[in-house]
């Protein structure tokens, strides 16, 4: 493996096979959250991200880099079953920011309890993200919106949500399911309609096909606020860590 630069909260190297991995500083309490392995180096537990357990893992290796979570940020997360990717999120946002996990199904959501034991800025919500409202007095404005619950209608609950918590100009991290939305079309076309739908609110800023790591997913990245953009693949694997912001408070 390759040590590569290493800022506050992300690290980059290698594999064996030499293809990109990618390491959060791990906020929580060893060991591991979800069996991932664990490096010790510097004083940090980095924690190696999975990108096969992980649609933002996965476009991570993939060469994603906007946008982020950033550092000090507060996140709304729908859909986070165990905590595998939002306790990634947490590590990335830091111990200044927050992460607020909404999971309706309360077997996943159990074990998303006890990841959040290890993480004190993971706040793990039993509820619809359907009803954005019932959720009110827990979740502030954010910075950020992640939504990854694979339902047919996941735009609605992301424009819902958005409306509710989201700032101006704040970052939208949607992965997309085409498969939950038919078969009649094909990937690519679902993933059009996607972003068409989203252009009256966001500012989309870059598309990326999941596969082989996840097959007919896409993540897709925005901004909150108007300002039609064609999508664009981000361009090739670049590398850029996520560098400290200020903390919120
Ligand atoms: C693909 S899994 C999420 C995996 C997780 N984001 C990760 O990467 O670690 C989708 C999750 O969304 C949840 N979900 C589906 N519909 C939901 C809804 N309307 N509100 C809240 N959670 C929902 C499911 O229970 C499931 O746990």
């Amino acid at each position: 493996m390759t040590p590569a630069s290493s800022p506050r909260a992300t690290l980059w190297e290698r594999d064996e096979e030499g293809r990109r991995a990618v390491f959060t500083a791990g906020l929580g309490i060893p060991p591991a959250t979800y069996g991932e392995r664990v490096v010790a180096r510097g004083g940090t537990n980095w924690r190696r991200w999975d990108p096969t357990r992980s649609k933002l893992g996965a476009a991570l290796v993939k060469g994603w880099d906007d946008p982020l979570p950033q550092w000090g940020e507060r996140w709304l997360y729908l859909g986070a079953a165990t905590g595998t990717t939002a306790s990634h999120v947490a590590d990335l946002v830091g111990p200044g920011g927050g992460v607020y996990a909404i999971e309706r199904s309360l077997r996943p959501f159990t074990r998303l309890l006890s990841t959040a034991e290890q993480y004190p800025n993971l706040f793990p919500i039993l509820a619809d993200a359907r009803g954005g409202e019932a959720y009110e007095g827990d979740v502030p404005m954010v910075d950020g919106l992640y939504i990854d619950v694979a339902q047919p209608d996941q735009i609605e609950i992301v424009v819902a949500n958005a409306a509710l918590y989201l700032r101006d100009r704040g970052a939208l991290l949607f992965a997309v399911k085409t498969s939950s939305m038919g078969r009649e079309r094909s990937a690519k076309d679902h993933l059009q309609a996607v972003v068409q739908s989203l252009e009256s609110e966001f500012e989309v800023r870059a598309t990326l096909a999941l596969d082989p790591m996840h097959r007919r997913h896409y993540l897709v990245g925005a901004r909150r606020g108007t300002g039609r953009r064609s999508t664009l693949e981000p361009r090739g694997p670049t590398r850029r860590d996520v560098r400290p912001g200020r903390p919120r408070r």
